[in-house]
């Protein structure tokens, strides 16, 4: 059997020693030269998801709910689209740079339901991403067909402005 003894030189061992030593920057939020704290995501604003749906969340309270709008990009239902009123609620403990959210979609133009669960991410750019998995309650003529009016998913929204 060969054996290959691989040698560091002395550079490479310093920079392995930096890589092991430094924190974990590509995992922590964006901390300003200045050394301020990093910045909280912020639901507020204009959202798109992958689908194409879009959606505006207003200002939180100081209790931190919130309203808002949803404009769906997709339908189960056969009736023409229309923009749908959300309300939720969202953690603003002082450690909540990335706060957890819920809220609620009433569809104006079906009879179904909509309730998202997410977290607010901010990347090392600063960038906010909203990482959402929904459940889509439809109504059913019978208790015996609630087997199927749930559908579940995931969706990802990025900031419009
Ligand atoms: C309905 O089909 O009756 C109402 C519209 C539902 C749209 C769903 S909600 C989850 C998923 N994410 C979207 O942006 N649209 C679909």
């Amino acid at each position: 059997m060969v054996r290959r003894v691989v040698s560091l030189g002395g550079g490479a061992l310093a920079v392995l020693g930096v890589l092991l030593l430094s924190p974990a920057a590509s995992l922590a939020p964006a901390v300003s030269e200045k050394g301020e704290l990093p910045a909280k995501c912020s639901l507020a604003g204009s959202w798109v998801n992958e689908l194409g749906s879009r959606m505006v969340i207003s200002p939180a309270n100081e209790a931190g709910l919130f309203s808002g709008s949803y404009l769906t990009a997709v339908s189960a239902s056969a009736n023409a689209i229309r923009g749908s009123p959300l309300q939720g609620g969202q953690h603003l403990a002082s450690d909540g740079a990335q706060p957890t959210f819920g809220f609620t979609v009433h569809w104006t133009f079906s009879d179904s339901t909509t309730a998202f669960v997410g977290q607010c991410f901010l990347d090392e750019k600063g960038a906010e991403t909203l990482e959402t998995m929904w459940l889509l309650r439809e109504q059913v003529a019978t208790q015996a067909q609630g087997w199927k009016a749930t559908r579940v998913g995931s969706n990802v929204f990025i900031r419009v402005k």
